[in-house]
């Protein structure tokens, strides 16, 4: 059964959202909540297959849509996406960078190439897309007031909290990412009235990245150690971003929130619940016991 939205379909009436990998997974999801509460949405990516499909798929639920395509790592498409989506709708108020690539590659194995079209792709991408961007979304930007600028959301990852198997070139993207997300943040914030937020997902079910990076042996696996034992769905990321967007979250910026269940901070349990309790019983009373450590009065 579909998860329904806690929110009030009309929190983003009259918005316009401009999405990189808005035409699957994630982005689409997204696009999707953000178009059912009221935003109009272009979506970007570089198959036009893909992005006519979603466009179809958004439009039947009566959403107004747009796919540009384009590959965020061109900056004269970059720029003519931007323009595109003002061109159709009048204005931009949010920007959502969620186009990356990924594959599971061992650091020995990993072309520095390999490495460099991730970091294009995902940060410098995200970094160029905001850039160009900026013009629209700065408050005083065309069809915006002089007073308030619009929001941009970077799609993250969790990998770089800790580290992770397979995953160099996506964690050192993604820490990028968030680099920028808080840089302008704190610049944009102060200039020109954007809010800059992150999102930082854990693994995501039926997504075309969790296919790739988590096969169904290895999922169910680590499933186990999850706190919340589920993989999330992208339901759970669009609810983050349409809080972020909305006027709920109106003085957040420069955060990155990450949905993931609390994975980030788990680690297998080694020792059951009942072991615990009997062995800090016995260190308990042992320690009682036990000399404080003053040395015997010589008196
Ligand atoms: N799925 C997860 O579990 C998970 C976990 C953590 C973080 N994330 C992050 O969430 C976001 C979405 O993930 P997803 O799994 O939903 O991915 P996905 O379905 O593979 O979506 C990636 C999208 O980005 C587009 N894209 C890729 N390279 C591009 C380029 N150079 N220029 C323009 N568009 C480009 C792709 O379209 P084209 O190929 O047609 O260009 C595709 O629509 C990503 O930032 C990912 O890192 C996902």
């Amino acid at each position: 059964m579909e998860s329904k939205s806690p929110f009030k379909s009309d929190i983003l009436k009259g918005k316009v959202a401009l999405l990189t990998g808005g035409g699957s997974g994630i982005g689409l999801e997204i696009s999707r909540q953000f178009g059912k509460h009221g935003a109009s949405i272009a979506i970007m990516g570089r198959r036009k297959s893909v992005l006519d499909s979603a466009v179809s798929y958004l439009q039947s639920f009566g959403i107004p849509a747009i796919g540009l395509q384009g590959d965020v790592r061109k900056q004269e498409d970059a720029k003519r996406v931007v323009e595109l989506t003002v061109k159709q709708f009048g204005k931009l108020d949010i920007l959502v960078n969620a186009a990356a690539g990924n594959f599971l590659v061992s650091p020995e194995d990993l072309s520095p190439n390999g490495f460099r079209t991730v970091l294009d792709i995902d940060s410098v991408g995200t970094f160029t897309m905001c850039q160009e961007a900026l013009n629209y979304i700065k408050k005083g930007g065309p069809g915006r007031s002089s007073t308030s600028g619009g929001l941009i959301l970077n799609i993250s990852a969790t990998l770089h909290y800790t580290a992770s198997w397979y995953q160099i070139h996506v964690a050192a993207a993604k820490a990028a990412v968030d680099a920028v997300t808080r840089n302008l943040a704190l610049e944009w914030g102060t200039d020109y009235d954007i809010r800059v937020n992150g999102i930082a997902p854990g693994p995501i079910g039926d997504t075309a990245g969790m296919r790739k990076l988590g096969p169904e042996e290895i999922s169910n696996k680590s499933r186990e150690y999850m706190p919340l034992y589920k993989l999330g769905e992208k339901h759970d990321i669009a609810m983050a971003a349409l809080y972020l967007a909305s006027d709920a979250g109106k003085y957040i910026n420069g955060t990155i929130m990450p949905v993931d269940g609390g994975l980030w901070l788990s680690r297998p349990r080694h020792l059951p619940k009942d072991a615990v309790k009997e062995l800090s019983r016995t260190v308990e009373k042992k320690s009682r016991n036990a000399p404080v450590g003053v040395p015997p009065s010589k008196l």
